[in-house]
Parts: C-alpha cells; structure tokens; sequence
C-alpha cells in the first residue's frame, strides 16, 4: 500500500516541489517511504507523542507534530498538495482546508475482506462495518471522489504477528476468544485496503 501511494505521489510531484501531511503518521513508517520521492517535502502529525518520538529520531529532517486530527490541523490553509492518512482519522473540513488547490487527499481504510481468515478464527466471522463507504460519505460532501480502488495481498503469518494484527487493527479480541487467540497457528492471511482519492470540486 506503501508502494502504491508512493507511486501516485511520485507521479504528481514531478510537477515541481511539493508538499505532503501524514496523518495519524504513527512511527513514520510511510513519511520514511515518501522521503525519497524527488522533491517532496513530508510532515507528520499524531497524537501520540511516543510515537512522534520515534518518527522525529528516524527522520531527523522532518517535521513531526503531536496534536489532536479531529479537532483541527495546526498549519496554514492550502500548505499541503497531499494530505495522506492511512488506516489513521479522516477529519472532513481540516483535510480542506489545508490541501492547497490542486492537491490531493488519499485515504487507505481495511477492506472487509483484511484479515478475514483471523476474525473467521478468533471471532467466527463477524461481519465488519465498509469503511470505505463511511469515507465516502464523510468526505465527499465537500470533495470530489477522484479514485477508488482495491489493494489486497495475502501472506502466511506467524502466532505472535497475528496476535499484533489483532491489536494493532483495534480489533482486539474479548475475553470469551482469549482461548482461539491462545491456540493460533501460522496461518495465511488476507491483507486488503480500500485506497480513496479526494480532490476539490
Ligand atoms: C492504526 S495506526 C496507523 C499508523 C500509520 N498511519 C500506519 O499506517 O502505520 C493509527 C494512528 O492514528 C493515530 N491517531 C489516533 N487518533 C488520532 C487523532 N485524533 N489525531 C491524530 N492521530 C491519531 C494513532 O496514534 C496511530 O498512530
């Protein structure tokens, strides 16, 4: 997913400079793989200061900040040609008002297929809510839905990345499925994104 926002970015950015924000960049990871996009300057925002602390010490040249997404974005209006954020908030006026006037937002959201094959184990196929859908809706009241699309990969997992998975996604598991979590084997799993692009109307 990584790769392919890069690539869309990439292409944009041989325009001339330009600029990006990450929101709810967590630890850098996708800030560090934009970095070598020629000619884009990459800023971060979370509001998790330990997890700005490690972005800011990985990539010393950037500029990170802590704050609150859903309250609103501590930068100018129009400063960014992509806002980026990456199963992280969607705050509909904020990501407006800073994307300059040709720039563009790109969402990534878990597809209801992600990880199908662990919630069908751990929690015996809970249907999940289309957040792709719910983006949509929030943000093309203002925007124009310029793309929509799928990304999906599978790959065989080991227990202990799998109970991380379940974390990390803010799936956690209950109590009641602590013992299919508890019994976990490597299994193969699906990884899949619903990417959505936005730009002004
Ligand atoms: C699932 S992680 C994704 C991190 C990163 N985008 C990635 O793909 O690895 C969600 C991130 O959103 C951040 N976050 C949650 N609520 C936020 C808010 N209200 N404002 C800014 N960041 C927020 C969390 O601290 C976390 O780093």
């Amino acid at each position: 997913m990584h790769r392919a926002f890069a690539h869309v970015i990439g292409s944009r950015a041989q325009r001339g400079p330009a600029t990006l924000l990450d929101v709810g960049c967590g630890e850098g990871a996708f800030v560090r793989h934009v970095s070598s996009v020629p000619g884009l300057e990459p800023h971060g925002v979370d509001i998790s200061a330990p997890s700005i602390e490690l972005a800011a010490k990985a990539s010393p040249e950037v500029l990170f900040v802590v704050a609150n997404a859903d309250r609103f974005l501590p930068y100018a209006d129009q400063a960014f040609d992509f806002v980026t954020s990456i199963d992280s908030r969607v705050n509909a006026g904020e990501f407006q008002r800073v994307l300059s006037q040709r720039g563009l937002i790109l969402v990534a959201v878990p597809g209801p297929d992600d990880l199908i094959e662990l919630r069908e184990r751990v929690q015996g196929g809970k249907a999940e809510k289309p957040r792709g859908q719910r983006v949509v809706e929030e943000l093309g009241r203002s925007l124009k839905l310029a793309e929509r699309t799928t990304v999906r990969d599978s790959r065989i997992f080991e227990p202990p990345v799998l109970r991380d998975l379940l974390t990390v996604t803010y799936r956690g598991f209950r109590h009641s499925e602590r013992a299919a979590v508890e019994s976990l084997a490597a299994m193969d799993v699906t990884l899949s994104h619903e990417v959505l692009a936005f730009e002004h109307r």
